[in-house]
């Protein structure tokens, strides 16, 4: 699994807490003896698919904490991690993973094969603080039931076939500091509810929804809620995106690009904590405000708008180039053409 480049860092942290307390050889001695209901659940997992080179290893001949593709929590023999990566043949997820009371973390990655939906036993997974189903073709509706996993700090869909609306009930995730469910079919409104996010999680808290069909206005609760990283790029978002912008938001990141955003950009004040700004591709009108040379931005994308106006000159603005400022209705000054 250390092949694939997307694991989140948390995840990765508690793979390797996990997986660091299995014993070498050498301690074979201090081998978690592996949970009686774990090894039961597991073995019905197995049996549930027929992927028997996956599961070469899943048998008596070592104890289950020792099988591939998952890690036991230090000493305990509790199944904490599991990771289904890789599997071509035909999948549909386990209702038999919902015995596995003591998961921490649970992920499926690239399974191309992928049928059925989230079965609703994963509501037993009350200790489940990572889900991961990124590159396969589930598809449905993403299930309101995992508004009851209680302890969930990432919720990553990315990268799957699912549509249907968002439930506004994801928002009760009271621990959430991701939600990852861009690169599927998504539709309707971005929820009013996603303002209730709880914000003062540790590293803030990252809300990537790009790359579906979602529509309307962004709800203005999300003004109130002070997000770290935003990104709604390429859905069909209309009106007005001015309360994302608050000089005292904490936002370090913000992507709008690729939607139908049309509102006036003159008196938007950014957070000061912004980093990163792509509002490309939408339909967004007036001057480019001054307080924008104030910021330390790394990277900005302001073309295809409809901007106007002399580019304010100073702090980072002029490094971006005239990429970042081209195809608006009348942006002039460097790094643009002189204004006339
Ligand atoms: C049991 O697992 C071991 C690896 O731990 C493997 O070598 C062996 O072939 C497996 N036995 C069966 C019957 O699958
Ligand atoms: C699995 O999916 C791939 C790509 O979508 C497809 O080419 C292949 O035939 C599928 N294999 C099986 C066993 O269904
Ligand atoms: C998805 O998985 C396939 C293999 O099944 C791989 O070729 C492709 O690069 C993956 N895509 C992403 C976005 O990870
Ligand atoms: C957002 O964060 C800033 C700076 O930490 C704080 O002053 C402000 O009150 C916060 N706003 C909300 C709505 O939590
Ligand atoms: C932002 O915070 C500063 C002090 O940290 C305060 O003077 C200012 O009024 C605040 N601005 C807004 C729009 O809340
Ligand atoms: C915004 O998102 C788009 C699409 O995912 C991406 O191509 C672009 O690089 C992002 N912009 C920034 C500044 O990261």
């Amino acid at each position: 699994m250390n092949s694939h480049g997307s694991f989140s860092s948390s995840f990765i942290l508690l793979f390797l807490l996990v997986s660091s307390s299995l014993p070498s050889p050498a301690l074979s001695d201090s081998t978690p003896r592996c949970n009686p209901a774990d090894n039961g659940a597991l073995l019905r997992i197995k049996e549930s698919l027929n992927i028997p080179d996956y599961f070469a290893d899943w048998n008596s001949s070592k104890e289950c904490c020792d099988w591939s593709h998952l890690g036991c929590g230090a000493y305990s023999g509790e199944v904490a991690v599991l990771v289904f990566d890789s599997i071509n043949s035909p999948f549909k997820i386990p209702a038999a993973i919902g015995d596995l009371s003591h998961l921490l973390a649970l992920a499926f990655y690239d399974i191309p094969n992928l049928t059925g939906s989230i079965p609703s036993s994963f509501t037993k997974l009350q200790n489940l603080v990572s889900i991961t189903i990124r590159n396969t073709t589930l598809s449905g509706p993403i299930p309101e039931f995992l508004s009851q996993l209680k302890n969930l700090r990432e919720l990553e869909l990315p990268y799957n076939q699912l549509s249907g609306s968002i439930p506004p009930s994801l928002v009760n995730l009271n621990e959430l500091k991701l939600l990852s469910l861009g690169w599927n079919r998504l539709t309707g409104y971005i929820p009013d509810s996603f303002g209730g996010f709880n914000a003062d999680v540790l590293g803030g808290f990252s809300m990537l929804l790009s790359h579906n069909q979602l529509s309307g206005e962004i709800p203005s609760s999300l003004g109130q809620f002070n997000v770290s990283r935003i990104d709604l790029s390429y859905n069909n978002l209309v009106g007005d995106a001015s309360i994302l912008f608050r000089e005292n938001a904490t936002a370090t990141s913000i992507n709008l690009s690729n939607n139908q955003l049309d509102f006036d950009l003159s008196s938007v004040r950014f957070p000061r904590s912004l980093k990163s700004l792509d509002l490309s591709h939408n339909m967004i009108r007036g001057r480019i405000p001054k307080q924008i040379t104030k910021l330390n931005l790394q990277s900005m994308d302001l073309s295809y708008n409809r901007l106007c106006g002399r580019i304010p000159v100073g702090g980072k603005v002029q490094k971006f180039g005239a990429k970042s400022f081209a195809y608006n209705l009348c942006l002039c000054g460097a790094p643009l053409p002189k204004c006339k």
